[in-house]
């Protein structure tokens, strides 16, 4: 039998391999699976001992078999084995790639330079050198049809056309993930079904304080031009977000609603103003003008 590696290089390329596999197919989340569950690293302990399992019985049953075969057969056995396992292939590809002479036959290219005694061989160029060449001078003449015959978007323009692809893919994204939005990059909601969810938190939540039509009792009143905190979406959402003044009554609405509905009822807030209430509060704050 003429055995293609050594058991110390086998048993660890079958374990590793088959730990590989493991952690490609159990999903572990960012730890490896191996840390995550125990019984994977049992499982592995277990595999490593049948590995060594099967490397001892294949060794017995080859002593065994040795042991029967005639003293000559053993000799031969004993040289197939030892044998040097190489890829003839391989070092043929070697050999073609490098096309050197070997040392034995260097005699057919030396010239007749003789330099103090160093001589010069007339060696034939690389042939992994010159397909390097070939294939570079091809590739000049790709690049330069591509590129300067036929117009080929050059670097700056892929560049461009990329980064306006990732903008709309960001647009997108803005557009499904509304919860992104915080005192700082919201936007007063314009859309019939966004204020009509707006009025329906504000009825559920704010009208024990703001009465329904916004004419203020203990908040204060939401539809004239004073704002205590600030008017305007910006400032609005951030004091439904935050809440008022400590003390005062007006809570931080963030824990209990999202910010996308934070901002639906901020935008609902806004349409109140100028509206008349049937008992307006009177105007708390200062005037508060969009600059
Ligand atoms: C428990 C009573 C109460 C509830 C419920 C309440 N608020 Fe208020 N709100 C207040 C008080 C009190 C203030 C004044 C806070 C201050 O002076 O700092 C206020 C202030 C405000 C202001 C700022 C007004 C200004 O002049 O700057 C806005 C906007 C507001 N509330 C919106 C809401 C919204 C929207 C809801 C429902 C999600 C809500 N409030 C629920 C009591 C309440």
């Amino acid at each position: 039998m003429k055995k293609s590696s050594a058991w110390w290089i086998r048993i660890p390329v079958i374990f590793f391999i088959i730990l590989g596999l493991t952690e490609f197919f159990i999903d572990s989340g960012h730890l490896p699976a191996i840390m995550t569950y125990p019984e994977v690293g049992y499982f592995m302990l277990f595999v490593l001992l049948l590995l060594i399992g099967i490397e001892l019985i294949l060794n017995s049953i080859e002593n065994v078999m040795f042991q029967t075969l005639s003293k000559e057969a053993q000799e031969r056995y004993l040289l197939a084995r030892d044998k040097k396992w190489e890829w003839p292939w391989a070092k043929n590809l070697l050999h073609k790639l490098w096309g050197s002479k070997p040392i034995a036959e260097e005699g057919e290219i030396i010239l007749d330079h003789n330099y103090d005694g160093i001589q010069e061989l007339d060696n034939n160029l690389p042939p992994w050198w010159t397909y390097l060449f070939y294939a570079t001078a091809i590739f000049a003449v790709i690049y330069l049809l591509r590129y300067e015959v036929f117009n080929g978007e050059n670097q700056i323009e892929e560049y461009e056309k990329n980064v306006a692809e990732a903008q709309i893919a960001i647009e997108a994204y803005k557009k499904t993930a509304t919860d992104l939005v915080d005192a700082n990059t919201v936007e007063q909601l314009t859309d019939e079904a966004d204020i009509k969810a707006g009025q329906a938190i504000f009825q559920a939540n704010c009208v024990a304080c703001h009465m329904p039509d916004g004419g203020g009792g203990i908040g204060p009143n939401l539809t004239d031009d004073n704002w205590i905190l600030g008017g305007g979406i910006k400032n609005i959402f951030h004091t439904v977000s935050e809440g008022g003044r400590a003390g005062k009554g007006m809570i931080a609405w963030k824990q209990s609603l999202k910010p996308k509905e934070i901002a639906q009822v901020s935008s609902y807030v806004i349409t109140l103003h100028g509206t008349t209430p049937a008992n307006p509060k009177a105007p708390e704050g200062d005037r508060w003008e969009e600059k």
